[in-house]
This record gives C-alpha cells, sequence and structure tokens, in this order.
C-alpha cells in the first residue's frame, strides 16, 4: 500500500495545520461548545510535556475525574461525547488562545498551559514526525528544522501559540508551567498544582505521585500496557507508545548545527521582542 497523501494527513484551518483526526466540522463547531466551571484545560503546544502533566493531574485527583482525548481531536460527535460525560473533565487541548472554545473563557474555568524550550520541543517533534504515520514524512532534521521555523508544522508556530497564551499569564484561572522547572524540582511543581486546583494533598502523597511520574515509570507503564495505550493526551495520535522516547532537557545540542542554532536565537529573539 503506498503511503498516504499530505492531504490525507493535515489540512489547514484558520491558517493553521491540523491532523485530518481534527476534523473541519468539528473544529468549525468549537465556538458552540458548552464548558462546566469546574472543566480543568490541560493546555500545551505538542511535545511540550503533556502526558507528563496529565500524569501528575490524574494522581492527584486520584479517582472521580475522566481525563479525556483533546477537545479538537475526532469529529462532529465529539462534542457530544464531551457532554455526555458525568464525572469532572480533564479536557487536553493544542489550540492557541484564540481558538479555545469562548465559553472556557467566559466560565473563568481553571487552565494549566505546560511550556518547555522550544529548541527542545522542535527536536522532540522531528523525532514525532518521523515516527507517527498520522503525519506527513520528514527526510531529514534541517527540512524539519525550516518547517519548525516557518511554523509549517501541526499546531502551527510555537512562537504564536506561547505568545497568545503568554497575554493571559496574570489571569487568575490560568497556571503557567514549565517543563524544565518539572524536572528540576517536581514535588515543589506538583504542590504548585494542587494548591491551583484546590486539592488537600499531604507531602507523602505528593513523594509518591512524583515516583510514579517519573519518566521510567510511566514509560514501563505504557509498555506494560498499565495504561490504555490507545489513550493519548495528543491530538495528533492515539498511540501512548510513541509518546515516551528520552524526556531530557537540553536534547536539543546534539541535532542544532551552531549555524541553526544562531539561526533560531535570531528569530527567537525578534518574535520574543514583546515576551516577558
Ligand atoms: P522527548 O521526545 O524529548 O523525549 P507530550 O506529552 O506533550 O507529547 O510531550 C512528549 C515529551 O515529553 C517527550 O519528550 C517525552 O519523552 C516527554 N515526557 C513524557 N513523560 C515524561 C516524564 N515523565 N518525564 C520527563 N519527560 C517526559
Amino acid at each position: 500500500m503506498s503511503n498516504p497523501s499530505e492531504a490525507e494527513l493535515i489540512h489547514m484551518f484558520k491558517g493553521i495545520l491540523f491532523t485530518t483526526r481534527s476534523s473541519p466540522e468539528l473544529l468549525k463547531s468549537l465556538d458552540t461548545f458548552d464548558a462546566r466551571e469546574d472543566d480543568v484545560l490541560l493546555v500545551s503546544y505538542p511535545k511540550s510535556g503533556t502526558h507528563w502533566l496529565a500524569g501528575v493531574i490524574t494522581k492527584l485527583y486520584n479517582a472521580q475525574v475522566t481525563l479525556t482525548s483533546p477537545i479538537e481531536f475526532g469529529d462532529i460527535s465529539k462534542l457530544e461525547e464531551l457532554n455526555k460525560l458525568s464525572s469532572k473533565r480533564i479536557i487536553p487541548t493544542h489550540l492557541d488562545y484564540n481558538m479555545l472554545p469562548p465559553n472556557f473563557k467566559n466560565k473563568k474555568c481553571k487552565m494549566i498551559y505546560i511550556s518547555r524550550n522550544p529548541k527542545d520541543t522542535a527536536v522532540s517533534m522531528y523525532h514525532y514526525y518521523r515516527d507517527n504515520p498520522n503525519l506527513p514524512t520528514v527526510d531529514t532534521w534541517t527540512a524539519f528544522f525550516d518547517l519548525f521555523l516557518k511554523g509549517d508544522v501541526v499546531c502551527g508556530s510555537w512562537f504564536d501559540h506561547f505568545l497568545s497564551w503568554e497575554e493571559h499569564e496574570n489571569d487568575k484561572n490560568i497556571l503557567f508551567l514549565f517543563y524544565e522547572d518539572m524536572k528540576k524540582d517536581l514535588p515543589k511543581i506538583v504542590k504548585e498544582i494542587s494548591l491551583f486546583l484546590g486539592l488537600n494533598v499531604s507531602d507523602n502523597d505528593i513523594q509518591d505521585i512524583c515516583k510514579k511520574s517519573s519518566f521510567s515509570e510511566m514509560k514501563s507503564d505504557t509498555e506494560k500496557e498499565n495504561s490504555d495505550p490507545s489513550h493519548t493526551v495528543c491530538a495528533l495520535t492515539s498511540n501512548r507508545k510513541l509518546i515516551f522516547r528520552k524526556g531530557a532537557v537540553g536534547d536539543w545540542k546534539n541535532h542544532f548545527t551552531p549555524k541553526q542554532n544562531r539561526r533560531f536565537e535570531e528569530i527567537f529573539n525578534e518574535k520574543m521582542k514583546l515576551s516577558k
């Protein structure tokens, strides 16, 4: 069987590339989505540590919550499916702030935005493109590097995504987290998340959650299928086995040439001029 064409895998909606696993009908109808005040949104640009954070949050709640697939993943029946859930919903999304269903904003739902050094995000996404049959083929790192800087990748430009959310960093209902901070001191961040969510969690439980959320534990849970391998919080695949690759900070140094690094820094400085 021949490889699927690019048009079969991706499409453009409001200037942003999506995989065809997010149907245009669903994307068009997102604005009508009925949020609930106790929904928690888990927001990220792909490859920023979404599964890690989702693992922590579900362990913090312990039970009685449903971690859904991303709101933009699926066809038009998705909204009805989410409506039918009676439990508290933890809803992941890769949407930028402007595309988020307005009801989440009006109801001031709690949202957690996780971000990661865009150089490491680019490298992680490159490997994901290579391993994930739902994404177009990329032949070389150099070719992918150009696509990433131009924002010609699924979910669009990292810079636009980050800036659209950063504008709201002082909103009381939004918590900003960094992958690198989770690597440095996970218990501190887990405590911060629990306070934000209004959960009372003992220090012992926090230690236990951190142990169970390590890269090696999460990877081996997935391999042993202790976690449903067809349930992901990424709109680009439903194969959990593609997620746990290296889990390191600074892998970009193994991929970027000095020239690519200079170019990245130039574009970063230009695009992020208005960022704090
Ligand atoms: P790498 O490809 O650099 O290894 P997402 O969940 O948003 O798709 O992000 C996936 C990235 O997060 C992958 O990065 C993955 O290895 C990393 N990751 C997943 N779980 C992790 C954990 N428990 N600790 C550290 N990194 C983790």
